[in-house]
Formats: structure tokens, C-alpha cells, sequence
């Protein structure tokens, strides 16, 4: 099956609900925005904000330790309304992620594992050969941030407002820079088609949650992936949060989606490809030669990658 095939085989658990010893068995998913704690120094967290967030929030727990495949699926579909067949695959692929075979659960840290799910070109991480992975990375976000602002010239960041075409060509220059980056330090760059998913399917994902039809305040995009920066009179409220902020922008007004499935996360490739000057070139770098070939593995291999229920 697709997810297998992409991630490797694991041996079907012999009972779902029994526990290998150490996993964590007592959270309760309680989903309150107003809780938010930033990592203590114990916790782990993941190269993933949307993770991240919900153990910011005590929704997964704050310990980032012990998550099995129902406690993720709850805060999945509870927080964020995400789809119940999309909750399985991304929980079965955290639980994939632990070096322990036969546990029953993962530790946030897990998915950091390079080339599994992390790959290059994050759009807030810096690459694995260069240190990157779970830490937000200012310089890889700010290249984000700097399509946004090049796009709105004239706006201030609290007035630029996201859309699918901009965050298409963000994802884009990420790509760019990481390759650059490592061909000039001579370093193995690694983006083929499962990353090319992976990119846009991030994309997909961080727009879908903060925004209506990929249309978000970029402040609230900021938050949610770490960089947070004070406004005036904010500092008082927020002076006990550090920087690194991984938060669901609820203060400011999100408000979870309502709808979170393969529909939505199909729409967000189809619109961003339509911005896509740059399509022929990324398909070419993938080795998928075509332009239509590209449209075909995103819309195509990226749903059925999602849909194929897990070997969990
Ligand atoms: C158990 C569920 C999940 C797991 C195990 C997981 C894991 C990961 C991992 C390992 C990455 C790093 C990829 C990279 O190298 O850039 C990542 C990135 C990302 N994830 Fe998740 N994820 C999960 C759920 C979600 C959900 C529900 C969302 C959004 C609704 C989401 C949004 C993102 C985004 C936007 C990135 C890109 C970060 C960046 O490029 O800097 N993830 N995720």
C-alpha cells in the first residue's frame, strides 16, 4: 500500500490497545485554546508546528512523550477537525517513527527522524546536514516571510494577508535556497517525489488550518510556526511565552476549521499550481520531467497516500 511503500513495512500490532510497556495510557484530550505552556526543559517537540502546538496546548501531552495512535487521532480530529482517515495515517506515522519497533507509541521527538517524514527544504526548519530539524530556524522562515513582504510591498506584516499562489512560491524559494545551500557546501540534497508531496502537502495543510480558502492573516502564520514577534501593548500579556511560540492564534481569532479532508487538502495543490511559473522546473528537478507529470503525482499520489488506511 501506498503509505507502506513510501515509509517501509511494519508488522501489524497484535492487539491495538495493548500497551508496550512505558507508553503514557492516562491523557485525556481536553481541547482548551486558552491553555498554552511552552516546552519545559524535559519535553521533546518535533520539526512539526501543528504537533508542536497541540502539546503547547496540553491537547496532545505537554510532554510530547507517549502518544499513541488514539490519542493522536482524538486531538487530530478534536482540535482541528481533521478527517478521520487523515488523523490515522499522519498518528500511524508518528507511531512508525519510534526506533522502538514494538511500541505503541511515539515520542514527538521520533518524527525528526531525516528522510523518513523530515525532509529538506522545511519551511521553518533548517536541513538536516546543516543541524536543522526540530528547532524553528529564523533564516529558512524568514525566506517565507520575505515572499509574503515582496509580494505586499507597501503592507506591514499585521496587514499582509496569505493566499495560495504567494505561499506556492514561498514553498518554492525554500526549495531553491536548500538546494543552493547545499550544493555550495558540496552536501547530498535530497528532494524527490515523496518530498515534493511531503512540501506541498505541508503547504496544503498550514493553510487549510489557519485559513479560509488558503486566506489567513499572516501574523496568525507567524505564531503557529514560531515566530512571534511583540506588538505594542501585547508584550504584558505575553511576557511569560517564550519566542518560540507554536500556538494556535485563538487569542487573535482563529477558529478551527470545520471541515479538514482530502477535498480541501486537494484544492490547496490545484490553487497553488496555478501560480506554478516554476512547475516545469521542480518537475524536472524531481525527475518527473513534465509539468502535467507534476500535477499528476501531486493531485494523484498525494490523495492516494492519504486515503490508503495505515498498516496499524
Ligand atoms: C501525528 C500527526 C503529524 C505528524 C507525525 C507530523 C509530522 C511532521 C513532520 C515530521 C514534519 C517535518 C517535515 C519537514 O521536514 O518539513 C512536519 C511538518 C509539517 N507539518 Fe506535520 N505532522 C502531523 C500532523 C500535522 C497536521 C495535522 C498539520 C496541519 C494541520 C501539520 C502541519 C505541518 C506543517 C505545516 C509542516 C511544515 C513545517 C515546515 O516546513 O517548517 N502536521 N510534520
Amino acid at each position: 500500500m501506498m503509505f507502506s511503500r513510501l515509509f517501509g513495512k511494519k508488522t501489524k500490532a497484535p492487539a491495538e490497545e495493548k500497551q508496550h510497556p512505558g507508553t503514557l495510557t492516562t491523557h485525556t484530550v481536553e481541547v482548551r485554546w486558552d491553555k498554552w505552556t511552552p516546552p519545559g526543559e524535559k519535553d521533546v517537540r518535533s520539526p512539526c508546528p501543528a504537533i508542536n502546538s497541540l502539546a503547547n496546548h496540553g491537547i496532545l501531552p505537554h510532554s510530547g512523550k507517549g502518544i499513541t495512535k488514539a490519542v493522536a487521532v482524538e486531538a487530530l480530529t478534536q482540535a482541528f477537525n481533521v478527517d478521520p482517515k487523515i488523523a490515522n495515517v499522519f498518528a500511524a506515522s508518528g507511531i512508525f517513527a519510534n526506533p522502538d519497533h514494538n511500541a505503541h507509541s511515539f515520542d514527538l521527538n521520533h518524527v525528526s527522524k531525516h528522510n523518513y517524514i523530515e525532509h529538506d527544504a522545511s519551511l521553518s526548519r533548517d536541513d538536516a546536514a546543516f543541524g536543522g530539524g526540530e528547532k524553528f530556524h529564523e533564516e529558512s522562515f524568514d525566506m517565507v516571510l520575505k515572499t509574503y513582504r515582496e509580494t505586499h510591498s507597501g503592507k506591514t506584516d499585521d496587514e499582509i494577508m496569505t493566499d495560495w499562489v504567494t505561499a506556492g512560491h514561498a514553498r518554492w524559494a525554500r526549495i531553491l535556497a536548500s538546494k543552493k545551500k547545499h550544493d555550495e557546501a558540496e552536501k547530498t540534497w535530497i528532494y524527490g517525489i515523496k518530498e515534493a508531496i511531503m512540501s506541498y502537502g505541508e503547504t496544503s495543510l498550514y493553510l487549510n488550518l489557519l485559513g479560509k480558502d488558503g486566506v489567513a492573516p499572516l501574523k496568525w502564520v507567524k505564531i503557529f510556526f514560531g515566530k512571534f514577534e511583540y506588538g505594542q501593548g501585547e508584550r504584558s500579556v505575553y511576557l511569560r511565552m517564550s519566542l518560540e511560540q507554536e500556538r494556535l492564534p485563538y487569542a487573535e481569532g482563529w477558529r478551527p476549521p470545520t471541515k479538514f479532508d482530502q477535498a480541501d487538502l486537494n484544492h490547496g495543490y490545484s490553487e497553488m499550481m496555478k501560480g506554478g511559473e516554476h512547475g516545469a522546473e521542480e518537475a524536472k528537478l524531481i525527475g518527473i520531467g513534465t509539468l502535467v507529470g507534476l500535477k499528476a503525482t501531486i493531485l494523484g499520489l498525494g490523495a492516494s497516500f492519504i486515503k490508503t488506511p495505515s498498516a496499524h
